[in-house]
Protein backbone atom coordinates (compact mmCIF):
# COMPACT_ATOMS: atom_id res chain seq x y z
CA UNK A 1 0.00 0.00 0.00
CA UNK A 2 0.83 3.53 -0.81
CA UNK A 3 2.48 5.32 2.05
CA UNK A 4 0.07 7.70 1.92
CA UNK A 5 -3.46 6.09 3.26
CA UNK A 6 -6.43 7.30 0.71
CA UNK A 7 -9.71 7.72 2.28
CA UNK A 8 -13.43 8.09 0.97
CA UNK A 9 -16.13 9.26 2.92
CA UNK A 10 -19.57 7.80 2.88
CA UNK A 11 -22.22 9.84 4.79
CA UNK A 12 -21.01 13.47 5.60
CA UNK A 13 -23.61 14.45 8.54
CA UNK A 14 -23.19 15.11 12.30
CA UNK A 15 -20.89 12.21 13.42
CA UNK A 16 -18.52 13.20 9.93
CA UNK A 17 -18.52 16.49 10.81
CA UNK A 18 -18.38 16.29 15.27
CA UNK A 19 -15.97 13.50 15.36
CA UNK A 20 -14.60 11.15 12.73
CA UNK A 21 -12.85 13.67 10.44
CA UNK A 22 -11.96 16.38 12.94
CA UNK A 23 -10.03 15.93 15.41
CA UNK A 24 -10.81 12.09 13.34
CA UNK A 25 -8.53 11.75 10.22
CA UNK A 26 -7.01 14.62 10.70
CA UNK A 27 -5.28 13.81 13.38
CA UNK A 28 -3.42 10.40 11.40
CA UNK A 29 -0.57 11.42 9.48
CA UNK A 30 -0.29 10.54 5.74
CA UNK A 31 -4.10 10.51 5.19
CA UNK A 32 -5.66 12.31 2.37
CA UNK A 33 -9.36 12.71 2.51
CA UNK A 34 -9.50 12.11 -1.51
CA UNK A 35 -13.69 11.86 -2.17
CA UNK A 36 -17.08 12.88 -0.28
CA UNK A 37 -20.29 11.25 -0.64
CA UNK A 38 -24.00 11.81 0.40
CA UNK A 39 -27.42 11.94 -1.30
CA UNK A 40 -27.83 15.17 -0.09
CA UNK A 41 -25.47 16.95 -2.85
CA UNK A 42 -25.28 19.83 -0.89
CA UNK A 43 -23.87 18.57 2.23
CA UNK A 44 -21.27 16.89 0.54
CA UNK A 45 -20.36 19.76 -0.94
CA UNK A 46 -20.05 21.71 1.64
CA UNK A 47 -17.54 19.17 3.56
CA UNK A 48 -15.46 19.55 0.78
CA UNK A 49 -15.42 22.82 0.59
CA UNK A 50 -14.41 23.36 4.24
CA UNK A 51 -11.64 20.74 3.91
CA UNK A 52 -10.61 20.61 0.65
CA UNK A 53 -11.81 17.17 -0.75
CA UNK A 54 -11.66 17.07 -4.76
CA UNK A 55 -13.91 14.61 -5.36
CA UNK A 56 -17.27 14.66 -4.60
CA UNK A 57 -20.59 11.90 -5.05
CA UNK A 58 -23.76 11.24 -4.27
CA UNK A 59 -23.59 7.57 -5.38
CA UNK A 60 -21.47 5.80 -2.85
CA UNK A 61 -20.81 3.12 -6.27
CA UNK A 62 -19.75 5.98 -7.88
CA UNK A 63 -16.92 6.70 -5.28
CA UNK A 64 -15.85 3.04 -5.06
CA UNK A 65 -14.36 2.97 -8.67
CA UNK A 66 -12.07 5.52 -7.50
CA UNK A 67 -9.19 3.01 -7.47
CA UNK A 68 -6.68 5.44 -5.72
CA UNK A 69 -9.60 5.06 -2.27
CA UNK A 70 -7.80 2.90 -0.21
CA UNK A 71 -10.47 2.61 2.55
CA UNK A 72 -14.14 4.13 2.98
CA UNK A 73 -15.91 5.42 6.59
CA UNK A 74 -19.29 4.88 6.47
CA UNK A 75 -21.51 7.15 8.41
CA UNK A 76 -24.80 6.86 6.80
CA UNK A 77 -27.84 6.50 8.76
CA UNK A 78 -28.28 2.45 10.11
CA UNK A 79 -30.52 0.88 7.45
CA UNK A 80 -28.20 2.03 4.47
CA UNK A 81 -24.42 0.46 5.94
CA UNK A 82 -24.63 -2.98 4.90
CA UNK A 83 -25.31 -1.99 0.95
CA UNK A 84 -22.09 0.25 1.30
CA UNK A 85 -19.98 -1.91 3.47
CA UNK A 86 -20.69 -5.19 0.83
CA UNK A 87 -19.76 -3.07 -2.16
CA UNK A 88 -16.60 -1.35 -0.54
CA UNK A 89 -15.52 -5.00 0.71
CA UNK A 90 -16.00 -6.05 -2.95
CA UNK A 91 -14.45 -3.20 -3.82
CA UNK A 92 -11.72 -4.09 -2.56
CA UNK A 93 -11.80 -0.84 0.13
CA UNK A 94 -10.96 -1.85 3.82
CA UNK A 95 -14.16 -0.57 5.62
CA UNK A 96 -14.67 1.65 8.60
CA UNK A 97 -18.39 1.68 9.74
CA UNK A 98 -20.49 3.50 12.21
CA UNK A 99 -22.44 1.53 15.08
CA UNK A 100 -24.65 -0.16 14.50
CA UNK A 101 -22.62 -1.94 12.03
CA UNK A 102 -26.69 -3.50 10.32
CA UNK A 103 -29.58 -3.63 12.13
CA UNK A 104 -30.15 -7.21 11.82
CA UNK A 105 -27.99 -10.61 12.09
CA UNK A 106 -28.93 -11.50 8.38
CA UNK A 107 -27.56 -8.32 7.22
CA UNK A 108 -24.69 -9.04 9.18
CA UNK A 109 -23.98 -12.37 8.03
CA UNK A 110 -24.38 -11.11 4.12
CA UNK A 111 -21.28 -8.96 5.39
CA UNK A 112 -19.59 -11.72 7.01
CA UNK A 113 -19.62 -13.70 3.35
CA UNK A 114 -18.70 -10.21 1.98
CA UNK A 115 -15.84 -10.10 4.26
CA UNK A 116 -14.63 -14.10 3.46
CA UNK A 117 -14.43 -13.04 -0.54
CA UNK A 118 -11.71 -10.45 0.66
CA UNK A 119 -7.91 -10.00 2.56
CA UNK A 120 -9.77 -6.58 3.77
CA UNK A 121 -10.33 -5.10 7.72
CA UNK A 122 -13.98 -4.50 8.58
CA UNK A 123 -14.21 -2.55 11.93
CA UNK A 124 -17.59 -1.64 13.74
CA UNK A 125 -16.30 2.16 15.15
CA UNK A 126 -17.48 1.39 18.54
CA UNK A 127 -15.25 4.21 19.82
CA UNK A 128 -16.46 3.54 23.48
CA UNK A 129 -13.57 0.44 23.36
CA UNK A 130 -11.44 3.55 23.14
CA UNK A 131 -11.99 5.92 25.53
CA UNK A 132 -9.02 6.07 28.47
CA UNK A 133 -11.13 4.56 30.82
CA UNK A 134 -12.20 1.88 28.84
CA UNK A 135 -8.86 1.15 27.94
CA UNK A 136 -7.83 1.26 31.84
CA UNK A 137 -10.93 -0.49 32.97
CA UNK A 138 -10.35 -3.00 29.94
CA UNK A 139 -7.11 -3.93 31.16
CA UNK A 140 -7.79 -4.24 34.93
CA UNK A 141 -9.76 -6.34 33.74
CA UNK A 142 -7.87 -8.58 31.63
CA UNK A 143 -5.61 -9.51 34.67
CA UNK A 144 -8.26 -11.56 36.03
CA UNK A 145 -9.30 -9.24 38.74
CA UNK A 146 -13.10 -9.79 38.56
CA UNK A 147 -12.72 -13.01 38.88
CA UNK A 148 -15.93 -14.55 36.84
CA UNK A 149 -18.71 -12.56 35.53
CA UNK A 150 -22.34 -13.85 36.91
CA UNK A 151 -24.61 -10.53 36.78
CA UNK A 152 -24.38 -7.07 34.70
CA UNK A 153 -26.60 -4.01 34.55
CA UNK A 154 -25.83 -2.01 31.21
CA UNK A 155 -27.79 1.44 30.87
CA UNK A 156 -28.20 3.91 28.09
CA UNK A 157 -30.73 5.87 29.12
CA UNK A 158 -31.28 9.46 28.72
CA UNK A 159 -34.47 11.64 30.49
CA UNK A 160 -34.82 13.63 27.00
CA UNK A 161 -32.36 13.72 24.62
CA UNK A 162 -33.90 12.05 20.95
CA UNK A 163 -31.84 12.43 18.40
CA UNK A 164 -34.59 14.36 16.03
CA UNK A 165 -32.98 13.64 12.49
CA UNK A 166 -34.92 10.85 10.00
CA UNK A 167 -31.99 8.92 10.30
CA UNK A 168 -32.60 7.82 13.86
CA UNK A 169 -36.53 8.09 14.42
CA UNK A 170 -37.63 6.91 10.99
CA UNK A 171 -37.50 3.18 11.21
CA UNK A 172 -37.24 3.01 7.37
CA UNK A 173 -33.49 4.57 8.20
CA UNK A 174 -32.51 3.85 11.56
CA UNK A 175 -33.75 0.50 11.52
CA UNK A 176 -34.78 0.70 15.52
CA UNK A 177 -34.76 3.38 18.47
CA UNK A 178 -32.21 4.02 21.57
CA UNK A 179 -31.83 0.11 21.45
CA UNK A 180 -29.87 0.02 18.55
CA UNK A 181 -28.35 3.71 18.60
CA UNK A 182 -26.95 4.05 21.98
CA UNK A 183 -27.58 0.62 23.73
CA UNK A 184 -25.27 -0.52 21.31
CA UNK A 185 -22.40 1.41 22.97
CA UNK A 186 -22.77 0.06 26.66
CA UNK A 187 -23.68 -3.47 25.18
CA UNK A 188 -20.39 -3.71 23.40
CA UNK A 189 -18.24 -1.72 25.96
CA UNK A 190 -19.66 -4.46 28.19
CA UNK A 191 -19.60 -7.01 26.53
CA UNK A 192 -15.56 -6.60 25.40
CA UNK A 193 -14.79 -5.87 29.25
CA UNK A 194 -16.08 -10.09 29.64
CA UNK A 195 -13.75 -11.05 26.63
CA UNK A 196 -17.51 -11.94 24.71
CA UNK A 197 -19.47 -14.62 26.22
CA UNK A 198 -21.62 -16.42 24.14
CA UNK A 199 -25.31 -15.03 24.38
CA UNK A 200 -27.99 -18.13 24.20
CA UNK A 201 -31.03 -16.80 24.64
CA UNK A 202 -33.04 -13.21 25.22
CA UNK A 203 -36.21 -11.79 26.84
CA UNK A 204 -37.06 -7.72 25.92
CA UNK A 205 -40.11 -5.60 25.85
CA UNK A 206 -40.03 -1.92 23.55
CA UNK A 207 -42.01 0.85 24.03
CA UNK A 208 -42.90 3.85 22.99
CA UNK A 209 -44.08 6.35 25.53
CA UNK A 210 -43.52 9.50 25.32
CA UNK A 211 -42.10 10.47 21.81
CA UNK A 212 -45.16 10.55 20.17
CA UNK A 213 -46.77 12.85 22.63
CA UNK A 214 -45.73 16.66 23.38
CA UNK A 215 -45.39 16.15 27.45
CA UNK A 216 -41.18 15.63 27.33
CA UNK A 217 -39.04 18.51 25.47
CA UNK A 218 -36.93 17.25 23.39
CA UNK A 219 -32.88 18.54 24.52
CA UNK A 220 -31.83 18.46 20.73
CA UNK A 221 -35.46 20.21 19.65
CA UNK A 222 -38.78 18.86 18.07
CA UNK A 223 -38.49 16.14 15.62
CA UNK A 224 -41.49 15.10 13.50
CA UNK A 225 -44.11 12.92 15.29
CA UNK A 226 -45.59 11.78 12.10
CA UNK A 227 -42.25 10.12 10.93
CA UNK A 228 -41.31 8.75 14.36
CA UNK A 229 -41.46 4.82 14.12
CA UNK A 230 -39.08 3.11 16.67
CA UNK A 231 -39.12 2.90 21.00
CA UNK A 232 -38.19 5.22 23.01
CA UNK A 233 -37.49 2.96 25.59
CA UNK A 234 -36.51 -0.72 25.69
CA UNK A 235 -35.10 -3.42 28.10
CA UNK A 236 -33.64 -6.81 27.35
CA UNK A 237 -32.36 -9.39 29.89
CA UNK A 238 -29.29 -11.80 28.52
CA UNK A 239 -28.86 -15.36 29.40
CA UNK A 240 -25.15 -16.23 28.20
CA UNK A 241 -23.97 -19.60 27.91
CA UNK A 242 -21.94 -19.64 30.52
CA UNK A 243 -24.31 -18.93 33.19
CA UNK A 244 -23.64 -15.49 33.87
CA UNK A 245 -26.75 -12.59 32.39
CA UNK A 246 -27.51 -9.33 31.95
CA UNK A 247 -30.03 -6.60 32.15
CA UNK A 248 -29.97 -3.56 29.62
CA UNK A 249 -31.82 -0.75 29.16
CA UNK A 250 -32.15 2.18 26.36
CA UNK A 251 -34.12 4.77 26.54
CA UNK A 252 -34.38 8.35 24.93
CA UNK A 253 -37.04 9.62 27.00
CA UNK A 254 -38.06 8.16 30.65
CA UNK A 255 -38.43 10.50 33.53
CA UNK A 256 -34.77 10.34 35.91
CA UNK A 257 -32.50 12.83 36.63
CA UNK A 258 -30.06 12.48 34.32
CA UNK A 259 -28.21 10.41 31.43
CA UNK A 260 -26.77 6.77 32.72
CA UNK A 261 -24.37 5.69 30.43
CA UNK A 262 -23.26 2.83 32.53
CA UNK A 263 -22.24 -0.53 32.74
CA UNK A 264 -21.93 -2.79 35.97
CA UNK A 265 -19.96 -5.90 36.34
CA UNK A 266 -20.49 -8.36 38.86
CA UNK A 267 -17.97 -10.60 39.29
CA UNK A 268 -16.91 -13.53 41.79
CA UNK A 269 -13.74 -11.37 42.90
CA UNK A 270 -15.26 -7.73 42.29
CA UNK A 271 -17.24 -5.63 40.58
CA UNK A 272 -16.69 -2.72 38.24
CA UNK A 273 -18.43 0.08 37.30
CA UNK A 274 -17.77 2.06 33.63
CA UNK A 275 -16.73 4.67 33.16
CA UNK A 276 -16.65 5.82 36.95
CA UNK A 277 -13.98 2.71 37.13
CA UNK A 278 -14.73 2.12 41.16
CA UNK A 279 -14.67 -0.94 41.88
CA UNK A 280 -15.28 -3.23 44.83
CA UNK A 281 -13.79 -6.62 46.52
CA UNK A 282 -13.15 -7.98 49.96
CA UNK A 283 -9.84 -9.19 51.00
CA UNK A 284 -9.16 -10.96 54.06
CA UNK A 285 -12.82 -10.22 55.37
CA UNK A 286 -11.89 -6.81 54.68
CA UNK A 287 -13.94 -5.00 52.38
CA UNK A 288 -12.06 -3.06 49.81
CA UNK A 289 -13.18 0.09 47.49
CA UNK A 290 -10.79 1.27 44.92
CA UNK A 291 -10.96 3.19 41.55
CA UNK A 292 -8.90 2.14 37.95
CA UNK A 293 -7.70 5.51 36.94
CA UNK A 294 -7.78 6.28 32.65
CA UNK A 295 -4.14 6.37 31.12
CA UNK A 296 -3.01 9.42 30.70
CA UNK A 297 -2.10 10.72 27.42
CA UNK A 298 -5.12 9.12 24.97
CA UNK A 299 -7.55 11.54 21.88
CA UNK A 300 -10.57 11.06 22.25
CA UNK A 301 -12.43 8.06 21.73
CA UNK A 302 -13.03 8.21 18.18
CA UNK A 303 -10.24 9.64 17.23
CA UNK A 304 -8.35 6.57 18.82
CA UNK A 305 -10.76 4.30 16.98
CA UNK A 306 -9.73 5.99 13.85
CA UNK A 307 -5.68 5.59 14.74
CA UNK A 308 -6.43 1.90 15.12
CA UNK A 309 -8.25 1.61 11.85
CA UNK A 310 -5.56 3.04 9.66
CA UNK A 311 -3.21 1.32 12.04
CA UNK A 312 -4.71 -1.97 11.32
CA UNK A 313 -4.37 -1.33 7.43
CA UNK A 314 -0.99 -0.30 7.31
CA UNK A 315 0.46 -2.88 9.44
CA UNK A 316 -1.36 -5.98 8.69
CA UNK A 317 -3.59 -6.48 12.15
CA UNK A 318 -6.43 -7.81 12.52
CA UNK A 319 -10.03 -5.73 12.66
CA UNK A 320 -9.80 -3.56 15.96
CA UNK A 321 -13.72 -4.33 16.26
CA UNK A 322 -13.98 -7.67 14.80
CA UNK A 323 -17.39 -8.76 12.71
CA UNK A 324 -17.31 -11.79 14.89
CA UNK A 325 -17.81 -9.99 17.99
CA UNK A 326 -20.22 -7.50 16.43
CA UNK A 327 -22.70 -9.94 15.12
CA UNK A 328 -23.55 -11.17 18.50
CA UNK A 329 -23.94 -7.55 19.57
CA UNK A 330 -26.24 -6.94 16.92
CA UNK A 331 -28.20 -10.42 17.44
CA UNK A 332 -28.81 -9.21 21.06
CA UNK A 333 -30.71 -6.14 20.10
CA UNK A 334 -32.38 -8.13 17.62
CA UNK A 335 -33.75 -10.69 19.66
CA UNK A 336 -34.66 -8.26 22.48
CA UNK A 337 -36.95 -6.62 19.70
CA UNK A 338 -38.39 -9.65 18.11
CA UNK A 339 -38.80 -10.78 22.29
CA UNK A 340 -40.77 -7.53 22.50
CA UNK A 341 -42.95 -8.58 19.15
CA UNK A 342 -43.61 -12.32 19.83
CA UNK A 343 -44.05 -11.80 23.67
CA UNK A 344 -41.74 -14.56 24.37
CA UNK A 345 -38.00 -15.35 24.57
CA UNK A 346 -35.71 -15.56 21.85
CA UNK A 347 -33.09 -18.11 21.10
CA UNK A 348 -29.88 -16.82 19.81
CA UNK A 349 -27.86 -19.21 17.65
CA UNK A 350 -24.13 -20.10 17.45
CA UNK A 351 -22.50 -18.03 14.83
CA UNK A 352 -18.62 -19.48 14.40
N1 LIG B 1 -20.50 6.75 17.59
C1 LIG B 1 -21.22 7.83 17.86
O1 LIG B 1 -20.99 8.49 18.87
C2 LIG B 1 -22.28 8.25 16.92
C3 LIG B 1 -22.94 9.46 17.11
C4 LIG B 1 -23.90 9.85 16.18
C5 LIG B 1 -24.19 9.03 15.11
N2 LIG B 1 -23.56 7.84 14.97
C6 LIG B 1 -23.86 6.94 13.83
O2 LIG B 1 -23.34 7.53 12.64
C7 LIG B 1 -24.24 7.31 11.55
C8 LIG B 1 -24.63 8.66 10.96
O3 LIG B 1 -25.16 9.46 11.99
P1 LIG B 1 -25.14 11.07 11.90
O4 LIG B 1 -25.43 11.56 13.28
O5 LIG B 1 -23.93 11.54 11.21
O6 LIG B 1 -26.44 11.27 11.00
P2 LIG B 1 -26.82 12.51 10.07
O7 LIG B 1 -28.26 12.36 9.79
O8 LIG B 1 -26.30 13.78 10.65
O9 LIG B 1 -25.96 12.24 8.74
C9 LIG B 1 -26.17 11.13 7.90
C10 LIG B 1 -25.83 11.55 6.48
O10 LIG B 1 -25.91 10.42 5.64
C11 LIG B 1 -26.48 10.85 4.40
N3 LIG B 1 -27.02 9.71 3.68
C12 LIG B 1 -28.22 9.09 3.83
N4 LIG B 1 -28.32 8.05 2.97
C13 LIG B 1 -27.16 8.01 2.27
C14 LIG B 1 -26.66 7.18 1.24
N5 LIG B 1 -27.37 6.14 0.74
N6 LIG B 1 -25.42 7.44 0.73
C15 LIG B 1 -24.70 8.48 1.18
N7 LIG B 1 -25.13 9.32 2.17
C16 LIG B 1 -26.33 9.08 2.71
C17 LIG B 1 -27.53 11.87 4.83
O11 LIG B 1 -27.92 12.71 3.75
C18 LIG B 1 -26.80 12.61 5.94
O12 LIG B 1 -26.07 13.72 5.46
C19 LIG B 1 -25.39 6.48 12.11
O13 LIG B 1 -25.14 5.12 11.88
C20 LIG B 1 -25.35 6.77 13.61
O14 LIG B 1 -25.85 5.69 14.40
C21 LIG B 1 -22.59 7.46 15.84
Amino acid sequence: MNKTLKVGLIGTGGIVRGAHLKPGWLAVPDVEIVAACDVNEKAARALATDFNIPHVFTDFRDLLKLDEIDAVDICTPNKVHTPSVIAALDAGKHVLCEKPLAVSTEEILAMRDALRRTDRILMTAQHQRFTDISVAIKAWADTGALGEVYHSRVNATRRNWLPTSPGFIDPKLSGGGPCMDIGVHALDTALWFMNFPRPVRVSGRAHTNFAKGFDIPGGWGEWDRTLFGVEDFASGYIHFANGSTMALEASWLQHQEKEDFSATLLGKKSSIQWPSGHFHSVSNRTLIDGKVLPHAMRQPGHTEEIIAFADAIRNNKPSPVPIEQTIYVIAILEAIMQSSLLNQEVLIPDFT
